[in-house]
């Protein structure tokens, strides 16, 4: 969950690292360092705290050189202060290390290196590493091979990066298993390395993701690619399309504003090229789903994790309603861990907007064990996730920078539907006629965002209502439950107000008890097919005294008479409702935590991707 960074080239490379840190922030942001070759010797700065601290530090202490890393930190071992903070230095000083993940036999290999005589000056498992390839390279071999040999110790999943200043030419880097992305970007006469695209987006779009266990050394001149054995690899360079434009700010004092605003870019290019209007076609090119296949598929379990489940909910209802096939959804974490039942015949589907999920990636292999066909829907492009698929379609929402997921919630709901127009097609199950007016419903989707997002005045009145609050109740039914679980998500991690989505239905057996003046109940009631019962539920909110802000379709009188507050959204076909009746809880969300003056982008305790388990 780490983010780091490194160059080597004829340019200083500690702006370079800097401003690749800054477009990694939302990967960890409790420390930060960097580590440049000056001179002949490693200079480390570091500092706890969000990387302003870092840059004030280098702007007091300059350091300069044309090779360096850079690292941004979200604890695993060790408080997050200066001496946890990467990079960490071996007891010769000559060489440093960044790393992301977790050394999972650390206590063991601290353990024997401290019989060694090693003294440890941090509380991190990463720092085992350096004094591993330390203790190799005393053995007169160099930082490759060193490298090599210290890495096979490691259990766990790992992105890693060293350096020395007795090879000041150079920098090695590793993957470990899944969840240590390590990705090299090629400059002219120049190198970028990274954990993720954005950071090195500006520079170069030329790149190679190392797979696991791979190790490159990169010069300024190239990469040369090995295996932890040693054994020589080719790599092919890939292009990648993403504009770096698309992880700037712009006009937007917050990444997670921009991204909401996106919505209506991200569903177009979401469904941009994929349906034939005329014909209803959905065209799914990386899912290789031939209709021999689709016609043999007998489940599909849908796993993810957080945001991204909510997601899945919404595409069980939609799979089982227009494919009439067996849906099921998993909370990633657990299904690894409940000998799940899963053959050839079904499919194991993954959503995750960084593909880099370890609980996702897991449920994965989980599956792959057992046969199933693995498809996913994923972001981020060349991730871990995308790449260990049969099948995937990818989110086309460009990169999500704010810590909350947003842009890359709603893509997944529309994917969702076109999957379940395709695999109906596919399967027989639908006629020409019903593929025609299913798919003719997904041209209304951006526009209707659109109206969403001209009514954030309005969602702010409510915003101010709201802000104050201590907890919030958040009801839905069918397809607009999984909206509720994510509207509460929203709130409680942005705004760290205490927050709970509930099934509508489920309030009588107990929730009820909770409802009182001071408990704001946010009913998400359009017009589809549980409309009156949500109504019910309005009415025994307010009943018992409680507070009900309703998220209504345009023109619903009778609502606007039973709830005390309204955000309103446009009329919309209930199986795309998700996509639409989200949006005014992201801009609340997102309202009231800017008016409690917290960090939109970046929440207490949390990081963009969740690579531990
Ligand atoms: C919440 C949020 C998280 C993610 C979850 C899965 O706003 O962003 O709940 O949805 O950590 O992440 P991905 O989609 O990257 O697998």
């Amino acid at each position: 969950m780490c983010g780091i960074v490194g160059y080597i080239g004829p340019r200083d490379a500690t702006p370079i690292i800097l401003s690749g840190l800054k477009r990694l922030e939302y990967r960890g942001y409790d420390s930060a360092g960097l580590a440049v070759i000056q001179n002949s010797s490693i200079e480390v700065r570091r500092d706890a705290g969000k990387l302003e601290r870092l840059v004030s530090l280098v702007e007091k202490e300059p350091v300069q050189g044309k090779l360096g890393i850079g690292h941004t930190r979200w604890a695993t071992h060790g408080e997050p202060n200066a001496r946890n903070a990467h990079p960490h230095m071996g007891t010769t000083g000559e060489v440093v290390l960044v790393h992301n993940g977790i050394v999972e036999n650390f206590l063991e290999l601290r353990d024997e290196l401290a019989t060694e005589g090693v003294e440890f000056h941090s509380d991190t498992d990463t720092e085992v590493i350096v004094h591993l390839v330390e203790r190799y390279l005393s053995t007169e071999i160099g930082l490759e091979e060193a490298a090599r040999k210290a890495l096979r110790h490691l259990r766990g999943h790992h992105g890693i990066v060293l350096i020395s200043s007795k090879e000041p030419d150079k920098i090695v880097a590793a993957r470990i298993g899944n969840a240590g992305g390590v990705v090299v970007g090629f400059g002219e006469g120049e190198m970028f390395l990274a954990s993720d695209l954005p950071a090195i987006l500006e520079h170069t779009r030329d790149v190679v993701f190392l797979e696991s266990r791979q190790m490159a050394v990169i010069t300024e001149d190239g990469m040369d690619l090995q295996t932890l054995n040693g054994e020589k690899l080719e790599h092919e360079i890939h292009t990648v399309a993403w504009d770096p434009v698309a992880a700037e700010k712009g006009e937007y004092r917050h990444f997670m504003h921009k991204e909401i605003h996106e919505q209506v870019r991200s569903t177009t290019d979401t469904i941009a090229g994929r349906v034939d209007f005329e014909s209803g076609e959905v065209r799914l090119p990386h899912l290789n789903l031939s209709k021999e296949f689709a016609q043999q598929i007998e489940k599909i379990v849908v796993i993810a994790c957080g945001t991204a489940s909510y997601a899945a909910m919404v595409g069980k209802i939609l799979i089982e309603r227009i494919v009439r096939l067996p849906t099921e959804v998993d909370i990633a974490s657990e299904f690894r861990y409940r000998d799940p039942i899963v053959d050839e015949n079904t499919v194991v589907l993954a959503i995750s907007q960084s593909g880099e999920t370890a609980d996702t990636l897991a449920a994965m292999a989980a599956g792959r064990e057992r046969g199933a066909k693995l498809w996913s829907i994923v972001n981020a492009i060349g991730s871990q996730a995308m790449r260990i698929s049969d099948g995937y379609i990818s989110m086309q929402t460009g990169p999500e920078i704010g810590v909350a997921s947003t842009k890359a919630y709603t893509a997944p709901l529309i994917d969702l539907y076109m999957l379940a127009v395709l695999l109906a097609d596919l399967r027989g199950v639908i006629d020409k006629k019903q593929r025609r007016e299913l798919v003719a419903e997904l041209r209304h989707v951006p526009d209707l965002v659109g109206q969403c997002l001209q009514r954030e005045p309005d969602i702010q009145k409510v915003a101010e209502v709201l802000r104050d609050t201590s907890h919030c109740l958040y009801l839905g039914r069918g397809i607009n439950m999984p909206t509720a679980y994510e509207g509460a998500l929203k709130l409680k991690e942005l705004s760290y107000i205490h927050a709970e989505g509930y099934p509508a239905g489920e309030m009588k057996h107990g929730p009820i008890a909770l409802v009182e003046e001071d408990m704001p109940v946010v009913a998400i009631a359009p017009k589809d097919p549980w409309y009156e019962k949500m109504i019910s539920q309005i009415e025994q909110t307010k009943a018992r005294g409680g507070m009900v802000v309703a998220v209504a379709t345009d023109g619903d009188e009778l609502i606007s008479t039973l709830a005390d507050l309204v955000l309103w959204v446009p009329q919309v076909n209930w199986m795309l409702s998700p996509a639409i009746t989200v949006i005014p809880l992201q801009i609340l969300a997102y309202q009231i935590a800017v008016m409690r003056g917290l960090d939109v982008d970046q929440p207490r305790n949390l990081a963009k991707s969740v690579t531990v388990e």
